[in-house]
């Protein structure tokens, strides 16, 4: 009986037991693990897309996201203090509901992280284009700075290929990443720390100057799309901004791959979790409300008279008018382009340098994720294991981060950012509702295991956690949406041909293959050497 199969949860311990990595993270460097991990595109480049959803009512989206993440959050830390192992969401699953589902969950992870990692390698790459522009005045073709504008011709995709073909910036950043990967490169913690220290340095930089400037005129109308967008438009409105800017607050669950590093992880990843997602939110809050009030943020207006969903086919000529080119809307470095409009030309071009240096951080992270997720998935005997080889000389899994590296490049090249966040968001909210109810199940079947972080109120959190997701979800874009049964549908029929028979735990092979793991992830998580 599929839904039998489920890997012990003693199993999952003693794994972790044998594997003899140093623990030596402690709750503050776990806390910067977590903003590393988290700010990045969304606030950086996401928030023109958020306001055009939403005009000023973005900051009601960005704390509507901030909220599920904070149930989610608080799930994920009980599940991540009583199973402190690699593996994240899907392993948490494979003990809790089982096999199948956790396949599912790890297949849906590949969203949230791989397409993450491309999400933010586009957003790096509007950051690089606008301050090449700024400083040395020089312009990349838009036909190899942009991919093109997909729209869907009812089942049928289709690209519109007048703005731009291929994202030559993007490719270059993502395979870059994925060459630091392979050879081996990890970043140690004290890097991860001054690129930290970096981005909340431009982020703070720019909201000293953007808060002194700001026009409460600027804030109104403040929902000029209402909480559903004009008509119902979909993924517009406050909420649809919500199920987009969900995308600033992924990355948290970082922390949480980190546990078997932690020094007392009981106590130290649930406050690496929650201080992590709190401080984003402070600063993203103060980041919209300084973008809002120095430079406005109301949307731009089609043909209809109704504001245009970013990165479609008529947003893209909206901002083509003069009229609207200097609009925050239609900036591909939003938090830049607001300081260059406030008479900080300097401060902007420095507040690009920063992203410049620290995105690349974002999709490395991203992407040991998903060599991470990829390598557990493949010790189980769901994937093939030569997916997990190791290189004899940088010891690490060659195979998988190369894979990886050419979709991530693929998907960057030929996307745009607003999209690609969608898709990842759909592949996030499944894997966060899954944890949800993976505690719930837990605390009915196994009630009396040691918790050392329990969920509080965990009845009403949980729940709302679920629903949250659930929420979020359905106010996606249609396409984005649509993305999740479609690779759920083609996740099950690989898990029907391949892992199901492959399965270590349907073959009884679960010790064997356990006491192996150990030599197969050499390296530490980014950030956590
Ligand atoms: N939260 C990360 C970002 O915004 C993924 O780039």
């Amino acid at each position: 009986m599929i839904f039998g199969r489920i890997k012990s949860l003693d199993a999952i311990l003693a794994t972790a037991e044998k594997k003899s990595l140093s623990r030596t993270l402690g709750p503050v460097q776990l806390t910067l693990l977590g903003v590393g991990a988290i700010i990045g595109t969304g606030i950086f480049v996401l928030t023109a897309a958020a306001a055009q959803k939403a005009g000023p009512g973005m900051m009601l989206s960005f704390i509507i996201a901030g909220a599920v993440c904070a149930v989610a959050a608080l799930c994920y830390s009980e599940l991540a203090s009583m199973v402190p192992v690699s593996g994240s969401a899907y392993t948490y699953t494979y003990a809790v509901v089982g096999e199948l589902l956790a396949w599912m969950v790890g297949w849906a992870l590949i969203l949230e992280y791989a397409v993450a990692a491309s999400a933010v390698s586009v957003g790096w790459s509007g950051y690089f284009m606008g301050l090449l522009k700024s400083v040395t005045g020089l312009q990349l073709p838009g036909v190899l700075s942009a991919g093109p504008v997909w729209t869907m011709n009812g089942w049928i995709p289709h690209a519109d290929f007048s703005t731009g073909i291929i994202n030559v910036p993007a490719i270059i950043v993502a395979l870059g990443v994925t060459w630091l990967l392979m050879i081996g490169t990890t970043e140690s913690a004290r890097v991860n720390a001054v690129l930290v220290a970096i981005k909340v340095t431009a982020l703070t930089i720019f909201i000293a100057l953007t808060l002194p400037v700001l026009k409460t005129g600027e804030f109104s109308p403040f929902t000029p799309n209402g909480w559903f967008g004009p008509e119902h438009t979909s993924g517009m409105g406050v909420v649809g901004a919500a199920a987009s800017i969900f995308f600033a607050y992924v990355g948290f669950d970082a922390v949480s791959t980190a546990a078997e590093e932690t020094k007392n992880p009981q106590r130290n990843v649930p406050i690496g979790l929650i201080g992590s997602l709190a401080i984003c939110t402070v600063f993203y809050l103060l980041v919209a409300a300084g973008a809002v009030g120095a430079i406005g943020a109301q949307p731009v207006i089609g043909a209809d008279g109704l504001a245009v969903a970013p990165g479609s086919a008529g947003f893209v000529a909206a901002c083509a008018l003069a009229e609207n080119a200097d609009r925050l809307v239609c900036s591909n470095e939003a938090l830049a382009h607001v300081l260059r409009m406030i008479n900080w030309p300097m401060m902007g071009n420095a507040l690009g340098l920063a992203a410049n240096l620290a995105l690349p951080s974002v999709i490395l992270m991203m992407m040991f994720g998903q060599t991470r997720i990829f390598f557990v998935m493949a010790r189980d005997g769901l994937l093939p294991e030569k997916l997990a080889s190791i290189h004899p000389k940088w010891k690490t899994p060659h195979v998988v981060t190369a894979i990886t590296g050419v979709g991530v490049a693929i998907a960057a090249a030929l996307l745009p950012v607003g999209q690609l966040a969608d898709i990842s968001n759909s592949g996030t909210l499944f894997a966060f509702f899954m944890v949800a109810i993976a505690v719930l199940v837990l605390r009915v079947k196994d009630p009396s295991r040691r918790r050392p972080f329990r969920t509080p109120v965990v009845w009403l959190v949980a729940p709302l956690a679920i629903v949250g997701c659930i929420f979020l979800y359905f106010n996606l874009p249609v396409d984005a949406m649509l993305v999740l049964p479609l690779w759920g549908g083609l996740g099950l029929v690989i898990y029907f041909a391949y892992g199901y028979r492959k399965s270590h735990v349907g073959r009884g092979l679960v010790e064997v293959n356990e006491a192996e793991v150990s030599s197969i992830a050499p390296n530490p998580p980014p950030g956590a050497a």
